[in-house]
């Protein structure tokens, strides 16, 4: 989605905007700009494209100045366009927006009644103008700026200067987020914290509905309504050396090959013999899971399915009914609350637009406490939560959600253990034989990522395939689920994930010779039944791929292929065998020529609905 970066220091900002906004670039967008004032002038340029055209206009024509705003626009309202790029400029004042204002077109023609022109198919050149319009009758801007911002509807994180006083920059937030990071000397906006990493790892998060008014060396906040607010500090424990590329071709690559870490890093200092530490999830007791009755989890794409996955677990320990629902699904309609629910987000970015409104609605139903399991420290979701799971995956740049995901799934292990250990579900034999198994998974993913080159040689298969199975059985069909989605996402690969059993309650009918169709097939309770449907596939000619264990009895025929991996406990299935089919999807994306951590049309953060 869109990002922002702002500046105000006694240097020039420029490089330090660019800086940031290629450090948004994972986010996805279309179009970039950037606008600092110089000689009291707006000094505005803005490309299509990636950051680095916007780079070089830049260092031809050049953009000082010791204040500027800066953006990368996901289009919205309008095509991406430079016309249509931010910043928005109105008289005085230039604009950056993320989110949407959904009254925009009341407000254009109301303000077209009052002279004001328009040049872009945008809602933020509505809403510069708005404020443009308001600064006319108002004692100064940052009233201005208020009573526009009470006039809008919709989502917005913002970025604003004047040209008439180049001592202030202004910041407000709805519904998207925005953080302040603070210099010495120097102070700086962004919609995320890994754009200011090279300045500066103190933060002030900015909740709903505040302004922020920042000069050199001041920060005051205010509500939407104009009282002054005290925020506290945050030092971020990320450092600008976590987005970068190391040796690997792509960050999906590298955060793959991370993954033995980022689960031993979910596991550090939560394990104490056969115990799962209290502090593991943040702010619960030895009896915050005692009455729980049952449990609704909320998420979107991949953290959905790591959601699926959980389910199972959580069934499996605890014994509590747990149902998983998509947010975008779930804010809109009237779900049915049982008495004790406990209500689960998961979302890597905790930003998530849709996963965030549920939450905000699951506070207003009967739901006994919320618990969001997350990678992002600060973000909007572990701030409105009840409790929190952090997952330390660590910095995820790639849009395909990749080491998040394992570390989601580890983590929800933690949580059923944890909750099935305060209600007494679990025998002390079970627990102590799955924190066993836990112990090995950083070593087991090390083992599953060693079949990287035999992946590689099956992906020049897909070559030229235009659709693809996943099929999956009880626990591993969420993961034919996820395997399906990472290969779409990043190949163009049309994939669809399957329960092997609806297999002949459908799409049994699409399979033929030229259809790929991958099994997800480790040695466990439902592996006969599964090897019944992939003899159903055989029977209709398909190419099957099967992702199995050493030991599992997969006729080998020259219509198979089989991918013979270790042996490993069943509860960590779902972790490891997720690994293979990520490397599947990656070397597609790679052969397919496509570009693997910024595909079309998708963005790592999803702030609007
Ligand atoms: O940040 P979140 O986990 O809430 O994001 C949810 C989805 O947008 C995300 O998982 C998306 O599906 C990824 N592109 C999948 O790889």
């Amino acid at each position: 989605m869109c990002g922002i970066v702002g500046a105000i220091a006694q240097r020039n900002v420029s490089q330090i905007l660019l800086e940031g906004l290629s450090r948004l670039e994972y986010r996805g967008y279309d179009s970039a700009g950037i606008c600092c004032i110089n000689n009291q002038e707006l000094r505005c340029i803005k490309t299509t494209g990636k950051v680095k055209n916007l780079k070089e206009a830049v260092k031809e024509q050049g953009c000082p100045g010791f204040i500027g705003i800066a953006h990368t626009r996901w289009a919205t309202h309008g095509v991406p366009s430079e016309t249509n790029a931010h910043p928005h400029i109105c008289g005085n004042l230039a604009l950056v927006h993320n989110g949407i204002i959904e009254n925009f077109a009341e407000l254009k023609s109301q303000l077209i009644e009052k002279g004001y022109e328009f040049k872009s198919q945008t809602d933020t050149e509505v809403l510069v103008c708005l404020i443009h319009y308001h600064l006319q009758t108002s004692a100064n801007l940052l009233e201005a700026f208020k009573i526009a911002l009470n006039e809008v509807k919709g989502s917005f994180g913002l970025a604003l200067i004047d040209k008439n006083d180049p001592n202030t920059l202004y910041a407000a937030r709805s519904g998207s987020p925005l953080i302040i990071g603070l210099g010495i000397g120097e102070n700086f906006v962004a919609s995320d914290t890994l754009a200011l990493l090279p300045v500066t790892r103190r933060f002030i998060y900015l909740e709903e509905n505040e302004i922020a008014v920042l000069t050199t060396d001041k920060i005051d906040v205010y509500t939407l309504d104009g009282t002054p607010v005290e925020k506290s500090v945050v030092e971020s424990d990320l450092d600008a050396e976590s987005i970068s590329k190391g040796n690997f071709r792509h960050y999906m690559q590298k955060e793959i090959y991370e993954q033995p870490q980022s689960l031993q890093n979910t596991l550090l200092g939560r394990l104490n013999g056969d115990d799962i530490s209290l502090e593991t999830v943040v702010g619960i007791d030895k009896d915050t899971f005692k009455d729980i009755k049952a449990i609704q989890i909320v998420a979107c794409g991949t953290s959905y399915h790591a959601g699926l996955v959980g389910k199972y677990w959580l069934e499996e320990l605890t014994g509590i009914a747990t149902n998983v629902e998509i947010a975008s699904e779930y804010r809109y309609r009237k779900a049915v609350v049982q008495d004790n629910s406990l209500f689960i987000t998961i979302s890597q970015s905790g930003e998530t637009a849709d996963t965030l409104a549920s939450l905000r609605l699951a506070k207003q139903q009967k739901y006994k406490k919320s618990l969001c399991i997350c990678n992002v420290n600060g973000s909007s979701l572990v701030r409105e939560s009840d409790y929190t799971l952090f997952t330390k995956a660590g910095a995820e740049i790639g849009v395909a959600s990749t080491k998040a995901f394992t570390t989601q799934l580890l983590s929800l292990l933690l949580l059923a253990l944890l909750i099935g250990r305060q209600n007494n579900a679990i025998s002390d034999t079970q627990n102590h034989e799955i924190l066993e198994a836990v112990r090995k998974l950083p070593a087991l993913a090390q083992e599953f990522l060693s079949y990287d080159k035999e992946i590689e040689d099956i992906a020049c298969q897909f070559s030229g395939k235009r659709h693809t199975l996943f099929l999956g059985r009880g626990v591993m069909f969420p993961i034919a689920l996820e395997g399906a989605l990472k290969l779409k996402e990043i190949s163009y690969i049309h994939a669809e994930g399957y329960a092997a059993g609806e297999l002949k309650h459908g799409p049994i009918a699409l399979i033929d010779k030229e259809m790929p169709v991958v099994v997800v097939a480790p040695d466990n309770a439902l592996i006969d039944k599964l090897i019944s449907n992939i003899e159903e596939v055989r029977a209709r000619g398909a190419r099957l791929y099967v992702f199995s264990t050493q030991d599992t009895l997969i006729k080998d025929d020259p219509q198979t292929c089989k991918v013979s991996l270790p042996m490993c406990p069943e509860i960590l299935q779902p972790i490891l065998f997720t690994i293979p089919l990520q490397l599947l999807a990656y070397h597609c994306a790679v052969i397919n020529g496509t570009d693997v951590d910024q595909p079309r049309n998708l963005a790592k953060s999803v702030t609007v609905e």
